[in-house]
């Protein structure tokens, strides 16, 4: 995945036509090789994508003692039969700016004892606290310990099954919770789960791993300890956020895209706003083919929610093709309190969008009525030019990219090793799709 340099030049005003293929989800591959430290034999995880955050949680295993090896393309083999405690230092080098190292609490607690979280990363998007976490690892009998370079935690007298009920379906708090209660003594029950795919995924992880775990309705979700647990063999579901991304790609540079493992029943709401912007798609066995019809883009007002509502990490590929849409479209984010910063390079680039702090009247977020940025109106169509752009998080800097392949002219985006944490062979993918580009440098 290493890329050449941090910095690519685009030009750009061609359609991206062509085929690619999307493999396992970021968001469940990374919490799936965290699960295996669970388990009393090796487990054997399929179609693990080639991206720096699976690198990341491969490191902070690794050095935790668990012993990774990779049989083939895509597939590793995950033994934790000598987990040991990490330095912090060691633990803190490895995270970078990844928020994955709080899913280790729970496993370590059961497995030593005890656990070590730095301070944690991840794409500066909203003040990302862990207070979810941190109330249910208390509730579980942790005790946590702030020092000032991270958080200490200890489980003196094990864990034991609670009653949590999270402010917000948060879907690293369900985790949280998920990969420790399934060693807990008792049963837990979890209110106001999330629901995503993901965690779906994961939960038939840890089922096949030994774990008894009831998604109720209404989003409960019991939990019934058990003893002990064995590895798992595992395909990952595949990302749909990178198959919506694609698809919005398609969209805005007027293109043609096959995108092979997209899975319609993981997409349906993008597929619905696909639609009703303009965008034509056919479902296949083997993938989507999402494409530009030609007409006229149609302006939408969405706003992103949890599953299986439209999700926050498809609105910024979608922003930009709504720049291109014949009228004013609302875009409102409930999820992040400030998750519109690549608008502004955007507006660089001749687009007309508003980040509004009030936003929508009357909807229900997860920030409760706070001065964040909660809308952006996109009024459109507006041709884009080429610009200088620095990529500011994960899935804002892939619709830079996309941005500058709309534009006419060149641009120069810096900072694009961020889309390597989420976006597997991206450079490889733009080349088999057309795009127009060099590295820079
Ligand atoms: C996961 O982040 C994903 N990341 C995010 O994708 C995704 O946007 C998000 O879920 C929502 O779907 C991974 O799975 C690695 P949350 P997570 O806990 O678990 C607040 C991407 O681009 N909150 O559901 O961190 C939080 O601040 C990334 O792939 C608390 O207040 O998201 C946010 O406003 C970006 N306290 C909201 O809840 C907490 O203790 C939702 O966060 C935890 C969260």
């Amino acid at each position: 995945m290493g890329l050449k340099s941090d910095e690519i030049v685009i030009r750009g005003g061609k359609p991206l036509i062509g085929r690619i293929e999307v493999r396992g989800a970021k968001n469940l591959a990374t919490k799936a090789m965290v699960a295996s430290l669970l388990g009393d034999t090796p487990s054997i995880l399929k179609d693990v994508p080639d991206i720096s955050d699976v690198n990341v949680v491969r490191g902070l295993l690794s050095i935790h003692g668990v012993r990774i090896t990779d049989p083939a393309r895509g597939e590793l083999i995950l033994d934790p039969s000598n987990v040991e405690t990490a330095h912090f230092a060691e633990i803190d080098a490895h995270a970078g700016s990844s928020r994955i190292p709080i899913l280790f609490c729970g496993p370590l607690l059961h497995r030593l004892g005890e656990a070590f979280i730095p301070d944690l990363g991840g794409c500066r998007i909203g003040d990302r606290p862990i207070d979810f976490h941190m109330d249910a690892l208390r509730a579980f009998g942790a005790i946590v310990d702030k020092s000032y370079n991270g958080i200490h935690l200890t489980a003196p007298n094990g864990l034991k099954g609670a009653n949590i009920e999270l402010p917000y379906p948060s879907v690293g708090a369900t985790e949280q919770v998920l990969l420790t209660a399934v060693l807990a003594e008792g049963v837990t029950e979890l209110r106001n789960a999330a629901i995503e795919p993901e965690i779906m995924d994961l939960i038939a992880i840890l089922q096949k791993m030994g774990a008894i775990v009831n998604v109720e309705p209404n989003r409960v979700i019991f939990i019934e300890g058990v003893k002990s647990l064995n590895g798992y063999t595992h395909r990952a579901i595949n990302d749909r956020n990178e198959a919506a991304s694609w698809a919005a790609a398609a969209l805005a540079t007027k293109g043609d895209i096959f995108v092979e493992g997209a899975k319609q029943q993981d997409l349906m709401t993008f597929l619905n706003v696909f639609r009703k912007v303009g965008g034509e798609f056919d479902v296949h066995e083997d993938g989507i083919r999402f494409y530009h019809p030609g007409g006229e883009l149609k302006p939408v007002v969405i706003e992103t929610d949890v599953h299986p509502g439209f999700m926050t990490d498809w609105q910024q590929p979608l922003v930009v093709a709504l720049t291109q849409a014949h009228g004013t479209s609302i875009v409102h984010e409930t999820v992040y309190e400030n998750r519109f910063q690549f608008t502004e390079a955007l507006n660089d680039m001749g687009a007309k969008i508003v980040v509004h702090k009030d936003g929508l009247k009357d909807v229900q977020r997860r920030v409760a009525r706070r001065d964040f940025e909660q809308a952006a109106v996109i009024t459109g169509p507006t041709p884009l030019h080429g610009a200088d752009i620095r990529v500011p998080d994960l899935r804002g800097g892939f619709s830079h990219l996309i941005a500058a392949l709309t534009a006419e002219g060149e641009s120069k985006i810096t900072n694009v090793g961020i889309i390597a944490r989420g976006y597997e062979h991206f450079v490889a993918k733009l080349r088999k799709l057309g795009a127009d580009f060099d590295f820079a440098g």
